[in-house]
């Protein structure tokens, strides 16, 4: 697992950025031969988005034919609504690039039959081989896309129960109010993430110092769902120096600047 640390939030971003507009750039896509992008949501991605959403209007990058896979979304809500992640990627993301409508693939939270959605768009996923480049965020307590702490790491897309402790997390963008957040998601699997070619997951601030902390250095468990990386043959964590607050010598050391 290589480990890359910046001093800022906006320079993990930008080398981030940098680093998937590369790998799409040299795989030279077209119709018949997609990039599959795995993509996020979380405040820490935003960064991300605005340096690909800048690359795209400089004319040195173009999602035409890239495919995108999102990783999660909450049971329970319509697409229009403003806390879903439809919502999220397409103010943030999808709505400023020119990528096709139907290249864009997210859960539907409200499908009438959810573990059905789920396994159908595992089955997408699997349709295309494999994922290029799946980029994420973690949670505080270590958790990746919506696989809380004990998900298993052969865990495929499924329906999730969100802890508490995500939950309280996520009520920020829910007025603060814990009620509103949605208690069950539609997640991709530990096993749907790590059977990507690549991984990137990026932690920054002083909020993800522990589990950065564990997914560096802690023992590989799923009690930590995103130190299955350190078992990617390519993962890349990217921190600032916040999160990396809590890195022992050692791992400072064995860090790219
Ligand atoms: C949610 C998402 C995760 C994300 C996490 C952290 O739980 N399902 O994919 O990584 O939040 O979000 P943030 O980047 O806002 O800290």
């Amino acid at each position: 697992m290589r480990i890359v640390l910046k001093s800022k939030y906006t320079e993990a971003c930008a080398w981030t950025a940098e680093y998937i507009a590369d790998r799409i750039v040299q795989f030279n896509p077209d119709k018949n031969r997609p990039f599959i992008l795995g993509l996020p949501t979380g405040s820490t991605p935003l960064g991300i988005y605005r340096e690909l959403i800048q690359k795209f209007q400089q004319n040195l990058l173009s999602f035409q034919h890239v495919i995108t896979f999102n990783m999660d979304e909450y049971l329970g809500l319509e697409e229009a609504h403003p806390q879903s992640y439809h919502y999220f990627m397409w103010e943030n993301f999808f709505k400023h690039i020119d990528i096709p409508r139907e290249n864009v693939n997210i859960l539907q939270g409200k499908s009438p039959n959810p573990e059905k959605e789920c396994d159908l768009y595992e089955k997408k996923i699997a349709d295309r081989v494999e994922i290029h480049l799946f980029l994420g965020g973690i949670g505080g307590n270590g958790h990746i896309a919506f696989n809380e702490p004990g998900s298993s790491f052969q865990s495929r897309t499924r329906l999730v129960d969100l802890t508490r402790e995500t939950i309280q997390a996520n009520a920020r963008f829910f007025e603060g109010n814990l009620l509103q957040v949605p208690s069950k998601a539609l997640s991709v699997g530990i096993g749907t993430i790590m059977d990507a070619k690549e991984v990137l997951l990026v932690a920054t601030g002083k909020t993800k110092a522990e589990a950065a902390v564990n997914l560096t250095e802690g023992p590989v468990t799923e009690l930590v769902p995103a130190s299955a990386l350190q078992l990617h043959p390519r993962g890349i964590f990217i921190m600032d120096r916040e999160a990396a607050a809590g890195l022992s010598e050692d791992s400072l050391r064995k860090a790219e600047q």
